[in-house]
């Protein structure tokens, strides 16, 4: 498929489908509303600015979701990938820590739309701490012991810049040797730099996604399979023809 996985640089892209068989829902489609709203609309800095505290009570809920589910047999794989390929970087849309809780190094990985256990001012660049946040409706949310803004959570919502930081790192990857394997797994891929990642310099493009996507097309090979399934099965296949066997 690629060779001798130990001499290829592999790059990993996730979104909200792997973390579905472990419970969390993802963000599109019925599974994803929640009290009948729509995260896509929660998840902005509108929603944030009108109704602060129905945005937190969600992050709080899914929070709690996070904190009680376990990582599955695709973040699992991931973190084999990583410690067999040459070269490896993850980039995850995903929030959740179900990738740092499979083991994967956070060295390896990108968390792209950030954090949902970080904290930070929704004005400022004050950083605040999980436990100052509402986990119950009736708290207040915290306020910023810079400037009193509202704090927020540390994520990126629609409209936003991602971190310059993060945008470099994975350029770094790009930069350092052309991609022999990108493996893309349960996203809808609808952000370009999503697309453009996965296909820049990509030898083999592979998708794991039961829906078809707008990357679909330029996938080398498309699995149509839930990742906790399909995923553990490829990085078996692409370890044992590392190894010859
Ligand atoms: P979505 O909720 O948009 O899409 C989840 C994808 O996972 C869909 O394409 C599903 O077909 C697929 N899927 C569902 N179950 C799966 C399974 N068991 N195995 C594999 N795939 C499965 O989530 P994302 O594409 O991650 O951004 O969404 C991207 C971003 O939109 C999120 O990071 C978040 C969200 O709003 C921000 O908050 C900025």
């Amino acid at each position: 498929m690629i060779g001798d996985l130990a001499h290829a640089r592999v790059l990993v892209i996730t979104g909200a489908g792997i973390s579905a068989e472990s419970g969390i829902p993802t963000f599109r489609g019925q599974d994803g509303y929640w009290r009948n709203l729509d995260p896509t609309k929660l998840a902005t800095p509108e929603a944030f600015a009108e109704n602060p505290k129905l945005v937190w009570e969600w992050y709080a809920e899914r929070r709690r979701w996070i904190r009680e589910a376990q990582p599955n047999p695709a973040h699992t794989a991931v973190v084999t990938l990583a410690e067999r390929a040459g070269d490896f970087l993850l980039v995850t849309q995903n929030v959740d820590d179900l990738h740092a809780r499979a083991g994967l190094p956070r060295k390896k990985m990108v968390q792209i739309h950030g954090d949902i256990f970080e904290t930070r001012c929704s004005q400022c660049d004050g950083i605040g701490h999980d436990h100052d946040q509402p986990d119950e409706r009736e708290r207040e949310i915290a306020v910023c012991k810079t400037c009193g803004a509202l704090m927020r959570p540390g994520v990126v919502w629609f409209g936003e810049q991602l971190e310059p930081r993060n945008i470099d790192r994975v350029e770094e990857f790009l930069a350092a040797g052309s991609v022999d394997l990108a493996l893309v797994v349960g996203t809808t891929a609808l952000f370009g730099y999503i697309t453009d990642w996965a296909t820049r310099s990509a030898g083999k493009l592979i998708e794991i996604n039961p829906e078809a996507t707008p990357l679909s097309r330029f996938a080398t090979e498309s699995i149509r399979a839930p990742a906790g399934v399909a995923l553990p099965r490829l990085v078996d296949a692409l370890c044992r023809e590392g190894s010859g066997a």
